[in-house]
């Protein structure tokens, strides 16, 4: 008689537990904080699903990983410089004008200059000479 008294209370305990989790029923669900400034990431690239994104998605990948892009910052001439710094150097294709400034656009509103910018690269004049190099 005493045990089942014990499992009864024991229960008991645990219903009035589980209850006061319970949130109230006319509780408004909170909004997401960062959702209405921010927008959501891509799951697959990391990209800022904003504005044209999917062109950048479609131009920008297939080479190295979307990581390059959304670690870096620029404003849109620096972006630029990287485009044509690929296109010169790593066999980036050729856009057409629309397309480029899309994607400039893009990257210049979502990968802005920042404080916490990695360090500009050094031009090519100013880097010391390789001793390996195969360029002429
Ligand atoms: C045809 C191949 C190719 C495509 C397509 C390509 N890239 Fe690159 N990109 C490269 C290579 C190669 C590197 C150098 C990778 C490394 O250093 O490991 C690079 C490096 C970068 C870097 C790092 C630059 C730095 O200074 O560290 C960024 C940012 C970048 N790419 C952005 C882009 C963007 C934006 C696009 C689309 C417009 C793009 N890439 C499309 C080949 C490509």
């Amino acid at each position: 008689m005493r045990r089942a008294a014990a499992i009864l209370s024991a229960s008991l305990l645990l219903v009035s537990a589980c209850s006061n989790e319970a949130p109230p029923i006319d509780a408004e669900v909170a909004p997401e904080p960062a959702a209405a400034t921010e927008p959501a990431l891509d799951p697959v690239t990391g990209l800022k699903m904003a504005g044209d994104w999917e062109i950048v998605r479609a131009n920008c990948v297939a080479c190295h990983s979307s990581r390059l892009i959304t670690q870096q910052r620029g404003t849109s001439q620096q972006w630029l410089t990287m485009i044509r710094w690929m296109q010169k150097k790593q066999n980036l294709w050729q856009f057409d004008p629309d397309t480029e400034s899309k994607i400039i656009a893009y990257l210049a509103e979502n990968y802005p200059p920042s404080d916490a910018q990695r360090r500009p690269a050094i031009p090519p004049e100013l880097m010391p000479p390789n001793p390996y190099s195969v360029e002429k």
